[in-house]
């Protein structure tokens, strides 16, 4: 299970060929002293996968003030304890690393052209779930550290979820289709014997009033309508 990133965005490295680029360089100077190098994991750092596929540990590295024997190394945290994954030193921008791979199932799949320092973990075990650690140190910035967290989780079959879900919703709304028609049908079976009622109670009515009239002497417009009953 890969997933599709977005390349890292490359950083903007002003150029110092005017005075303002200059000044502006000094202003910003701290601030890149303390990014200089940067480590990303991407925008999403965690995945999801099932046991037994193959999936990519994604990092990427930025630096503006250039690279020279960049180490890294990949980590995972087992219980607290760090383990090396796989390191390797760039000895400069685009120089091919020779990668140390020290856990099995791994593959060095970056590529320094690109800043990329992905790995491959294939056919991963529940054993594989946890937090790898994407580490950087450039010692053009004396020393210091960065790295960046991706997050693996291995679950089994995420399909299984899903079907019953499914199921859930299906029959949920089967149900409910269901429970409308009887609905709809009691509502009219109810509607059509009211509608029956309300005809008798109504000729009881037409009767009882054309008695009525027949008293007041106006029986004719009435058994008229009395000779047409309604049908529902
Ligand atoms: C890094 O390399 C891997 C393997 O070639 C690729 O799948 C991934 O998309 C690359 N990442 C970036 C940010 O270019
Ligand atoms: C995933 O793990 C389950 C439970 O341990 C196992 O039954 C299944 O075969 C595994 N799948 C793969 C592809 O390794
Ligand atoms: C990690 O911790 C879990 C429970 O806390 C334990 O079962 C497991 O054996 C530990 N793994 C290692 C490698 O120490
Ligand atoms: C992953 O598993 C497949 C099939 O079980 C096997 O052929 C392959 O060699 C395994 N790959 C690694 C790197 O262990
Ligand atoms: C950087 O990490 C190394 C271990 O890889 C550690 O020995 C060192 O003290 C760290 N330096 C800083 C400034 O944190």
């Amino acid at each position: 299970m890969e997933r599709r990133r977005r390349r890292a965005e490359p950083q903007s490295c002003i150029p110092g060929d005017t005075a303002l680029a200059g000044l502006l360089v000094a202003v910003l100077l701290g601030v890149w002293g303390a990014q200089a190098l940067e480590m990303s994991v991407g925008k999403i750092p965690f995945l999801e996968a099932v046991n037994g596929s193959t999936v990519l540990l994604p990092c990427t590295y930025t630096s503006c003030i250039g690279i020279k024997n960049l180490y890294f190394r990949w980590q995972f945290n087992d219980n607290g304890t760090m383990q090396k994954v796989c390191d390797s030193v760039i000895a400069e921008e685009g120089a091919k690393p020779d990668v140390k791979i020290y856990r099995e199932r791994v593959e060095f799949v970056g590529d320094s052209k690109t800043n990329n320092i992905s790995i491959l973990l294939h056919n991963i075990t529940f054993e594989d779930d946890g937090q790898y650690t994407c580490f950087g140190r450039n010692p053009k910035e004396k020393g210091k550290n960065h790295s960046a967290i991706f997050t693996l989780i291995v679950v089994d079959e995420l399909k299984v979820v899903d079907n019953t879900l499914t199921i859930i919703i299906v029959s949920a709304v089967g149900g409910a289709i269901g429970l409308l028609v009887a609905f709809m049908l009691t509502k009219n079976f109810v509607l059509f014997v009211m509608a029956k009622i309300e005809e008798k109670n109504k000729e009881c009515l037409v009767s009882s009033s054309g008695i009525d009239n027949t008293e007041n002497g106006l029986s004719g417009s009435k058994a008229d309508s009395k000779a047409t009953p309604k049908k529902a």
